[in-house]
């Protein structure tokens, strides 16, 4: 039955659909606040393979009392015991060299860091790609939004005209992973930075704990998954963009990965499959592959007891080690609104086997 008119009344006394035309048309009306970061496609874009560098983790070199990052100016606060610590009182544009170091360790130990009151989106593009570069080199997206002359901007961007986040055939739209699994020197200390988030709330980000995954799992079960190694693959990725007439800037690549990684900086062991990019478990059969990449992705994405939410408010920057963590974007508000955001992945080191 369709809803009444009282239904569709807000507190306020405005219709909903009046609230909606209205959405559209300021969103169309203003644009992006940051339109230097509004997403470009250029189908003639092309990179070359990426080539293997040396890479030794900052947080290997940083204090472990953190004197740099952590001063009597800053507060923390926990999320969870597992992962996820809020942070106030620190600017990341104003750290030292020591101060990013320490960074880089805080974040594998944490998992997840939320600044707050950031100025990081007002930094110059430059500037922004200095300091992530600390952690690594940048990937270039092969496939994403990026900002026209800097690759190095991965752009996640939705509104009424632009919106590659749908999938009508899916019941919801969580999507457990791992930033670009399939680069053989995957991402470490990953940033993303806010511009715009939809009134609304809502388009936090899921994070989970690879660690305690992995420590759930009994000590027998944990002896079966050492030495096994899984295929990470950029395949579906490039495909899904050429379908949507997006770009292929670089020919998608298929990597074997150890199912169990160790962090080099912390020790410690983590799962590292996830659903978007890890396809089958090398030297298996397809039904053995299937039955335990199921159980592991299902075992992932029922651990609300490691799970956060990120949220985000104006000059949020989230800092997350993609090495020990996965996440899913949270699709909860309607594309009238507008969500603008850029990450910048450094990537780190041939993933070490547990
Ligand atoms: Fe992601």
């Amino acid at each position: 039955m369709a809803p009444s008119v009282a239904e569709l009344q807000t507190p306020g006394g405005v219709d909903v659909i009046t609230n909606l035309k209205h959405a559209v048309k300021e969103n169309l009306k203003t644009g992006p606040s940051y339109p230097f970061y509004y997403p470009h496609f250029d189908l003639e874009e092309k990179f070359p393979p990426i080539e293997p560098f040396e890479f030794t983790d900052p947080g290997s070199r940083a204090n472990p009392a953190k004197p740099h990052l952590l001063t009597a100016n800053t507060t923390t606060h926990h999320l969870s015991p597992y992962l996820g610590t809020e942070i106030t009182g620190v600017q990341i544009s104003q750290l030292t060299p020591e101060g990013l170091d320490e960074l880089a360790l805080y974040t594998a130990e944490r998992k997840v860091l939320v600044f707050r009151d950031q100025d990081f989106k007002d930094l110059s593009p430059e500037r922004q790609i200095e300091i992530a570069s600390h952690f690594g080199p940048i990937q270039k997206h092969p496939t994403s939004g990026n900002a026209k002359g800097f690759p190095e901007f991965h752009v996640v961007y939705r509104d009424t005209e632009h919106d590659r986040f749908g999938d009508p055939d899916r019941a919801n739209l969580t999507g457990w992973h791992s930033d670009v699994s399939y680069e053989r020197q995957t991402p470490g200390t990953t940033f993303f930075f806010i511009l715009e988030q939809p009134e609304t709330g809502g388009g936090d980000t899921l994070f989970l704990s690879q660690v305690e995954a992995y420590n759930r799992l009994s000590p027998e079960f944990q002896k079966r998954l050492e030495g096994l190694r899984a295929v990470h693959s950029a395949v579906a990725q490039a495909e899904f963009s050429r379908k949507r007439g997006g770009p292929i800037r670089r020919e998608p690549i298929e990597t074997e990965h150890p199912v169990v990684r160790v962090h080099p900086v912390t020790g410690e062991k983590a799962l590292y499959v996830n659903q978007g990019f890890t396809r089958r478990i090398v030297g298996f059969k397809t039904e053995e592959s299937e039955y335990l990449l199921k159980f592991l992705f299902d075992h992932i994405a029922k651990g609300a007891d490691f799970q956060i939410r990120g949220t985000y408010q104006p000059g949020t920057v989230v800092v997350w080690d993609n090495r020990v963590t996965a996440h899913s974007a949270t699709r909860d508000f309607d594309k009238v609104h507008r969500r603008h955001a850029v990450r910048l992945t450094p990537q780190a080191e041939v993933p070490i086997p547990g």
